[in-house]
């Protein structure tokens, strides 16, 4: 033999090599043929061995690594498969039913309400239905769809081990994007490893008679008795071999980024506050200075509970319904305010909270005249809930993070300094301020962060505190504020483009992550 020395495992895998060569003339073998190998029997074992055998001292084998993409059904896809895309669905639905036209209505009974409106939309553009006056009036069921040839054709790719985005031409490629838009496909990296015998590979094998020695790695007392370990390989013990990947329990990625942003703002002195979920509409936005009839409290955004659809509100109110109506504090005239008619049981009406600032004026309005005077730095991070449609943007509960500083003194240029601070400590290195509006905020501003490969991205909405919003409290001093969506946050930092992978407890994707 040569003049370095072989480790059992490497002469075995070498052995194999000599096998197919001597068949076959092969020099290359997948890792993943290699392992099913009864002398190999894992990945892990072909990997750690090729390595040896690549190491400078031997080289005797190249490791080869070839990434793809691959595509997959999700789950839904899955069912999608079985059941047709949403907006076949309802034309089975008709037909099965001979129904001509059906009011949208009844989708709800067919569909999952998040389905609704993707099939309205997919019964229009396919040309499946029209729609009129709130109903779906059939223009051709026996259609043929070319997204649901798609999805058979990566069933059956899957099948066959054949799921290789390369194996779609444009057209499917681009109907594969939708689907994944959709939430029917992911799109997986998958690397194949093959390993390839060198020159010296070749050479080695053809010219050596290769033993495996009988293994050991407990030596006993019969074999130095017996002399037999004269004839048994020991195996040594490395502690820096590549090993099976072990995934110990461990908190869900939105957790972690919870975590991570309190010990950010707990490491730049906020204090941490909690509040309920269900809120009235008078902290959720009266006391912002939001209008009552502001588009944001309306139906499309906000939910509403039934059960109890109204709440307690504090005496305040008076003042609250002063301010919006003429602007005044008292006798202290602050602004023109909303000269409308301010309706306190609209205040007292029930909701799920749509945003964190709840917490922050809600501290502001606790605080007693002594404590006013101090400084304070505050932060909240909690879900949140509005009343939108699911994609792959949207989620009708999310979390945000929210927090304010009062003092004496502090401005807007303050405001921009902590938040670029607190950017950078998230790990954004490139931050960028632009104007913005928020009916509780003036001056206020957007900050932007750059990520490779997406551009800039709006994170945060910040601003300070209205005089109609401090004012009426007792407070005369600003309010710096800011907010941020901390799912963004999270699919940024895990790289996901679809905001449902974060809540779909995909084992394999948790275990990962
Ligand atoms: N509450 C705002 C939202 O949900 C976010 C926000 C913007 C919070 C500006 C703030 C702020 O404190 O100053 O969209």
């Amino acid at each position: 033999m040569e003049d370095f020395k072989l480790h059992n495992d490497e002469k075995k895998l070498l052995k194999i090599f000599q096998e197919a060569y001597d068949n076959k003339n092969i020099t290359k073998l997948s890792v993943e043929g290699l392992a099913k190998n009864e002398l190999m029997g894992s990945e892990t074992k072909v990997m750690r061995t090729a390595l040896w055998l690549s190491a400078e001292d031997k080289k005797l084998v190249n490791i080869i690594e070839n990434k793809s993409k691959i595509a997959k059904l999700t789950e839904e896809g899955k069912k999608v498969v079985e059941k047709g895309l949403p907006e076949r669905q309802v034309a089975n639905y008709m037909i099965e039913n001979d129904l001509k036209n059906i009011p949208i209505k009844e989708l709800g009974n067919i569909l999952d309400k998040s389905e609704v409106n993707p099939a309205l939309g997919n019964l229009k553009k396919k040309k499946i239905a029209k729609i009129e006056k709130g109903n779906i009036i059939i223009e051709n069921l026996q259609y043929e769809d070319k997204e649901e040839n798609t999805l058979n054709k990566i069933k059956i790719n899957e099948e066959n081990k054949n799921s290789d985005l390369n194996n779609y031409n444009d057209e499917e490629k681009k109907l594969i994007n939708n689907l994944q838009k959709r939430g029917f496909i992911a799109i997986e990296e998958e690397v194949d490893r093959a390993i390839e015998l060198t020159e010296k590979g070749i050479e080695f094998i053809k010219n050596n008679i290769i033993e495996i020695k009988e293994e050991i790695s407990q030596l006993t007392r019969e074999h130095i008795v017996s002399g037999k370990w004269k004839d048994c390989h020991i195996r040594p013990y490395d502690a820096k071999i590549p090993s099976e990947e072990v995934y110990p329990a461990k908190l869900h990625p939105m957790t972690r980024i919870i975590n991570d942003v309190k010990e950010v703002l707990i490491g730049m002195g906020f204090k941490e506050v909690k509040n309920p979920i269900v809120e009235t509409e008078f902290w959720n936005f009266d006391v912002l200075f939001e209008p009552q009839d502001h588009p944001a409290r309306d139906m499309q955004d906000t939910f509403f509970l039934r059960y109890p659809n109204k709440g307690e509100i504090p005496e305040m109110v008076k003042d609250i319904k002063s301010i919006h109506e003429k602007g005044m504090v008292g006798d202290k005239k602050i602004s023109k305010g909303w000269r409308y008619e301010f309706d306190e049981e609209i205040s007292k009406k029930t909701v799920l909270r749509t945003h964190t600032t709840v917490s922050s004026i809600k501290y502001l309005a606790s605080l007693t005249d002594e404590e006013k005077e101090k400084p304070h730095k505050i932060f909240s991070i909690d879900r949140v809930f509005r009343n939108e449609a699911i994609d792959y943007s949207h989620l009708p509960e999310f979390y945000q993070c929210e927090g304010i500083i009062l003092a004496e003194g502090v401005h807007f240029d303050n405001l921009i300094g902590l938040l670029k601070e607190f950017l950078n400590r998230l790990g954004f290195e490139q931050v960028r301020i632009r104007p913005a509006y928020f009916p509780f905020t003036e001056p206020s501003l957007e900050a932007e962060v750059f990520v490779e490969g997406r551009g800039w991205l709006e994170l945060l909405g910040a601003g300070v505190f209205r005089p109609e919003v401090v004012e009426p409290l007792g407070i005369n001093k600003p309010v710096l504020a800011w907010g941020i969506g901390l799912s963004r946050l999270a699919m940024l930092r895990w790289g996901l483009t679809d905001i449902r992978e974060l809540h779909k407890n995909e084992l394999n994707w948790l275990k990962k992550a």
